[in-house]
């Protein structure tokens, strides 16, 4: 019968006019604040806050700040580290342990966290559905960075180390002077290079708007950078810089003038890559804080780039957001279309710092209430759109987060734009509360696919099968296999957030994929795996890519033709 009606309701064509109507669901507190927030399991997230007096305590009565948050219950954990986990970057690695790298200089001396700027904080798989025994290994003297770094980004390259890229090595709103940490550095440290970082004049030139650079692993092994206006190339094997174009109109990305980026999907055969810019400010680098104020407009401008030879001539295409947003967060979803939410409408990142910011206590200001979605395969000019978006009452600005989460929804969390922990009646209290964005088949509880059965482990260019199944109400509609990094969510930045539509075969109940061709297509190490059906998508499976090995791992897979710098 339902096979039978959505097979008139197609040839009458009302299955392309479904129209999505999200919806905000608050439940639970997350007890520290989640400045950084990773999908870990199925069934949780870690967040890494700061020292900073939160409401939730570690059993020996200390407060903390980090913790796992429990999606089924809606409660967090307190988890414990040694260093500062504020202001750092991060990736998973190929052996699948997540790696938390740079943080906060001490703050309490003789009392933890101790400073956390050259911190490297390990977390291994968690299996527990719960976080059970899921704890953070650290040990400072031996197993550290080569430099200090606050603001780094953290990026898993081809070879499934991490490349952890710029900082500065103190607390600063403009990264400028000799304070600026404007290098390279790998973890593992390769052969012979331990204790060394390779200087970057991108970077360099990208001064005062360049923490948290932008960052992203190309299918051609080459890393994509953005920071301030200015975007690159970067060989890591010829240690090569090539300058792209600008980015139009004077719009800065990097923080603080926080915009947000992502690498669009990536399509068989030729895997072209185009990356997604959107938000932060026009404002003029060279004005000092005592000038800027927290009512200076952001930008509406989303600028996006195909890196190839042909998409670079091109340049950047541009496109207007219905809002002007800084500091908001963008999350890939397994559709391949982008979620922009959270931040402000005016303002900068930051303590506040900037004119007007002692009065409300925030270098931004004008929370953004409502998101909107970038719908990637859109003709330009009609990408973005708020219809079916809700509206929310909390205000998330600076260090407010959201990710995607495995059961396919958003978790939205956060906010705290002061060093301290406040209530009412300030302006911009710090934000505990949780909510979850649901798309409509998610609120109403409609027929989604489902995986049943799938590997836990598949190597590069092999093929694997998947028990699933598909509602009929769904399977006339186009089949996508989106396999993806959720990333490390922090200031806007997303890094190795990631999409790589899989080829496959759907027979039945029995879904056949191939995995990525190689170790550049995907960098080895978890993913997730989401079926989706005519837009609908099912709940995420995690998957290990590639030999699981610690890094660095040689290369995987086979060579294939792709069109990509
Ligand atoms: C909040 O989450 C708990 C635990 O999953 C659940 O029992 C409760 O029904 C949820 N409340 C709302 C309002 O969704
Ligand atoms: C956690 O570790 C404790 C002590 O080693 C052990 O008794 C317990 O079974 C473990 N729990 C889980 C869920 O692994
Ligand atoms: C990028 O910023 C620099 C420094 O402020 C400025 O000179 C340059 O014109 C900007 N580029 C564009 C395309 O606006
Ligand atoms: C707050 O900022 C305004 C504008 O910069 C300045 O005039 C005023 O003196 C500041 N007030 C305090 C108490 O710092
Ligand atoms: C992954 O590799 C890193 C770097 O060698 C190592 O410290 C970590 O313990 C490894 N994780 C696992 C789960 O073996």
């Amino acid at each position: 019968m339902r096979n039978l009606l959505s097979l008139l309701l197609v040839l009458a064509g009302v299955s392309a006019q479904r129209t999505t109507e999200w919806t905000f669901v608050q439940n639970g507190t997350s007890g520290v604040v989640p400045v950084e927030l990773i999908t870990i399991s199925p069934t949780l997230m870690l967040m890494y806050d700061r020292a900073d007096g939160n409401p939730l305590l570690l059993p020996d009565g200390e407060r903390a700040w980090a913790a796992i948050w429990n999606l089924e219950t809606n409660t967090p954990t307190p988890v414990s580290t040694i260093t500062d986990t504020f202001c750092a970057g991060g990736a998973f690695i190929s052996n699948g342990t997540l790696v938390s790298v740079a943080g906060q200089p001490l703050e309490t001396p003789g009392q933890l966290p101790e400073d956390g700027r050259m911190g490297i904080r390990l977390f291994d798989p968690c299996t527990s559905p719960t976080g059970a025994n899921c704890t953070v290994f650290e040990d400072p003297a031996n197993i550290h960075l080569a430099v200090t770094r606050w603001y780094p980004t953290g990026l898993r390259i081809p070879d499934g180390s991490l490349m952890v890229i710029g900082g500065s090595n103190i607390n600063v709103f403009y990264n400028t002077g000799p304070t600026t940490e404007n290098s390279f550095e790998f973890w593992p440290s390769r052969p012979g290079e331990a204790g060394t970082v390779i200087p970057s004049q991108f970077l360099v030139d990208a001064v005062p708007v360049n923490l948290f650079p932008r960052s992203f692993v190309l299918p051609s092994g080459k890393i994509f950078m953005i920071a301030n206006n200015i975007s690159m190339i970067y060989d890591i094997e010829t240690n090569t810089e090539t300058r792209l174009p600008d980015l139009p109109n004077g719009v800065r990305v990097a923080n603080p003038f926080d915009g947000t980026a992502q690498l669009l999907p990536l399509s068989p055969p030729l895997y072209e890559p185009t990356v997604l810019v959107c938000g932060g400010s026009a404002t003029d680098d060279s004005l000092p804080t005592t000038v800027i104020s927290n009512n200076d407009p952001a930008t509406d401008q989303c600028s996006r780039i195909t890196l190839t030879a042909a998409g670079v001539a091109k340049g950047w295409e541009v496109e207007r957001m219905p809002e002007v947003r800084i500091l908001m967060e963008s999350v890939l979803l397994p559709t391949g279309d982008v979620l922009l939410i959270n931040g402000a409408k005016t303002g900068y990142s930051g303590y506040p710092s900037v004119v007007g910011s002692n009065v409300t206590m925030s270098n931004a200001a004008n929370p953004a209430f409502r998101g909107m979605l970038y719908r990637t395969t859109f003709p330009a000019g009609q990408r973005i759109t708020q219809e079916g978006i809700p509206t929310s009452n909390i205000a998330r600005m600076y260090h407010s987060s959201a990710s995607l989460t495995a059961k396919g929804n958003i978790m939205v969390a956060g906010s705290n734009t002061v060093p301290a922990v406040v209530g009412p009646p300030a302006l911009f209290p710090t934000e505990f509360r949780v909510q979850y964005l649901n798309p409509d088949f998610i609120t109403n509880n409609s027929p989604r696919p489902t995986i049943q059965s799938s590997p836990t482990q598949i190597l590069f260019n092999q093929k694997a099968t998947l028990k699933v199944t598909v509602p009929p109400s769904l399977a006339l509609g186009e089949t996508q296999v989106s396999l993806m990094d959720m990333g490390y969510v922090t200031h806007a930045q997303h890094a190795n957030s990631r999409l790589v539509f899989l080829e496959h075969t759907l027979i039945g109940n029995t879904l056949e994929i191939t995995a990525p061709p190689n170790n550049f297509i995907y960098p080895p190490g978890p993913a997730w795996i989401f079926l989706v059906a005519d837009g609908v998508y099912s709940e995420g499976v995690q998957v290990m890519i590639g030999d699981g090995g610690d890094p660095p791992r040689a290369n995987q897979g086979i060579k294939i033709p792709f069109n990509s710098l």
